[in-house]
């Protein structure tokens, strides 16, 4: 999942496409680069290992002056190693050619040896420089580069969101998407193409959404859209965009995963404003006003969902089940979509994402679509992919998440979620109130954990160097154990394994010994006993343990290494405050071993192929 941008117009492209670039570095960081047509038609390649900064530094000693074509990418390493032969953008032997590609080329090997029997030479271990040698070779039976580039399309399989410039036909972009999501931006006598409209907002709101199977060529100010399954043109009128990506400012903090945890109460309030009322008694969710009827039908829900998302979900099959009485089956959207399994019409289908182009999930919406059940979203990106395929849904409304490690974007997913089952709580529920005022209570008691933050860091310093650790809990905690490991593994590269307390004795219990820590969640929920005698048993093997309890509870520290205590809460609002501790304690683990938390080695913030 790589970021792409290109600027076609009449000021100087190069700024435009490194400042584009910078927006979408979340998309990957392994390497940049970019082409550069001037207006003699004189191409510059600038291709470096790393983040963005270092292409800025090229730029800036190589930028050649009028650069009014320019096409970038940010890349996230799928085939061949971060390296500048294997930096994007690929082009043909001649230099004629350049394209950018966020995706994965699936048929590129056997592409690949057939054009080396043409005589091609590859230097890259790349899926992508296929294209620029398939358009070549097109190219020169046809002399016209859109034939060559709409058979090159015809030609490859995948997921692609390609952007080609050519000094063949200056004046023109070639772009083409295939569930690898592209925006374009048309301006005045100038357009921008991008990933996602974070790159194009700055210059502006008139934006063209590619759709699958669409090639467009981009002028300056015009786009001339074509769709590749039925062979025709198709108008499309620009949308314009009513948001503001506001880049989120680091201020005072060192990291954005710092800021974004202690974002954590806004990040509350934000995600129930105008939605919870406790003094009405009342939970409004205007995004599903539209699909009241068919909602009132269901009667099984599957979320499906990514990584942190999937643990926001665990999270909210136990809320949905418990407050509106309706089963609930999670799965990861990676495996949904070859599951072989019945859907009926009153099933709904809940996709939940931060980034809301995450390809699997994307995939997962896609399998239902003529099924007539209905797809409902829980997304934070507003305006992406996920929140136009969905038939209706909630925004976390958490902002702009910059660190690759989702924080503040978990803790929204599982307000909305809790709205939602208290939205389609049956008549009576005797959950409903309490949860009503203890979402309006949560904000200062997350408050009350960020200011452990000097505690959380002093236990996190004195386990950064084990290698591996457990995480343990029961009902609700369990989810919340799953997720606190992922964010541990995420950010420190220790091995960290979420666990229910109860399967410790079926089999990891194996693993515990003096080297191997648990972070044992155990509220005063109406399991404690029983994660205290999990706990007990982790002890009898020497194992240590990072208790997380409830304030006023005294029977958890005996058994316990370490403790951090969180203010009282009801059961099912407990997973909000062990997240802002267990992503407290990560960050500190990871800053401790000196890591790159925001920019984690090999991952990257939105994973837009399968
Ligand atoms: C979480 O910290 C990771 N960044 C990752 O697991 C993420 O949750 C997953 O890729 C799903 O992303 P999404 O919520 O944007 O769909």
């Amino acid at each position: 999942m790589c970021g792409i941008v290109g600027y076609i117009g009449n000021r100087d492209g190069a700024d435009i496409v490194l400042a584009g670039l910078k927006a979408l570095e979340y998309r990957g960081y392994d390497s940049a680069g970019m082409a550069l047509l001037d207006k003699n038609n004189k191409p510059t390649l600038l291709k470096q290992v790393g983040r963005v900064d270092g292409l800025e530094k090229l730029l800036n000693e190589e930028k050649p002056a009028d650069a009014a074509i320019a096409i970038g990418h940010t890349r996230w390493a799928t085939h061949g190693g971060p390296s500048v032969l294997n930096a994007h953008p690929h082009s043909n032997t001649s230099k004629t050619i350049f394209v950018v590609h966020n995706g994965i080329i699936e048929n590129y090997a056997e592409l690949k040896d057939w054009l080396q029997t043409e005589g091609y030479k590859f230097i890259s271990a790349t899926d992508t420089e296929v294209l620029p040698h398939l358009i070549d070779h097109y190219y020169k039976q046809s002399n016209s580069f859109e034939e060559a580039f709409t058979k090159t399309l015809k030609e490859v399989r995948g997921a692609y969101a390609i952007l080609a410039s050519t000094t063949t036909e200056p004046g023109k972009l070639y772009a083409a998407r295939l569930s690898s999501p592209m925006v374009i931006g048309v301006g005045q006598d100038e357009c921008i193409v991008a990933s996602d409209p974070s790159a194009i907002l700055a210059h502006t709101k008139e934006v063209i959404y590619v759709q699958d199977n669409e090639m467009v060529v981009v002028e300056a100010g015009t786009c001339h859209i074509t769709d590749l399954i039925h062979d025709e043109k198709v108008q499309r009128e620009t949308e314009t965009l009513d948001f503001d990506v506001n880049t989120a400012e680091l201020g005072d903090y060192p990291h954005f995963m710092l800021k974004e945890i202690h974002e954590a109460p806004q990040t509350i309030r934000l995600a129930s404003l105008g939605r919870v009322n406790a003094a009405t008694n009342t939970v409004k969710l205007g995004g599903l006003d539209s699909v009241v009827n068919q909602l009132s039908h269901v009667d099984r829900i599957v979320i499906v969902a990514c990584g942190t998302s999937y643990y926001a979900g665990l999270v909210g099959e136990y809320l949905l089940e418990e407050i509106a009485g309706i089963p609930v089956e999670v799965q990861l959207a990676s495996e949904f979509k070859y599951r072989e399994e019945p859907f009926c019409r009153s099933t709904a289908l809940l996709a939940i994402s931060q980034s809301g182009e995450t390809a699997d999930t994307i995939a997962a919406l896609k399998k239902v679509e003529d099924y007539g059940v209905l797809r409902l979203g829980v997304v934070n990106a507003i305006g992406s992919t996920i929140a136009r395929m969905t038939d209706a849904g909630v925004y976390c409304h958490a902002g702009p998440e910059q660190a690759v490690a989702s924080t503040k974007a978990f803790i929204a997913q599982v307000m909305v979620l809790m709205q939602i089952a208290l939205h389609l709580a049956k008549e009576g529920n005797e959950l409903y109130k309490p949860m009503l005022e203890e979402i309006e209570a949560l904000p200062a008691k997350a408050e009350a954990i960020l200011k452990q933050a000097d505690t959380i860091k002093a236990i996190a310093e004195k386990y950064k160097d084990y290698r591996d650790f457990l995480f343990i809990g029961r009902r609700y905690a369990y989810p919340g154990a799953l997720e606190g490991a992922l964010k541990l593994k995420e950010v420190s590269y220790i091995h960290a394994e979420g666990y229910a307390a109860g399967e410790m004795k079926h089999g990891p219990l194996a693993m515990i010994d003096e080297n191997f820590p648990t972070f044992a969640l155990a509220g005063d929920g109406p399991l404690l006993e029983k994660t205290i005698s999990n706990m007990q048993e982790i002890r009898a093997r020497s194992g240590k343990i990072v208790a997380v309890t409830t304030e006023g509870v005294n029977t958890v520290a005996q058994h316990a290494d370490d403790v951090i205590y969180i203010p009282k809460t009801l059961e099912q609002t407990e997973p909000i405050l062990h997240a802002v501790a267990m992503q407290l304690f990560s960050y500190y683990v990871a800053t401790a071993k000196g890591l790159d938390v925001d920019r984690p080695r090999n991952l990257a913030k939105s994973v837009t192929v399968e």
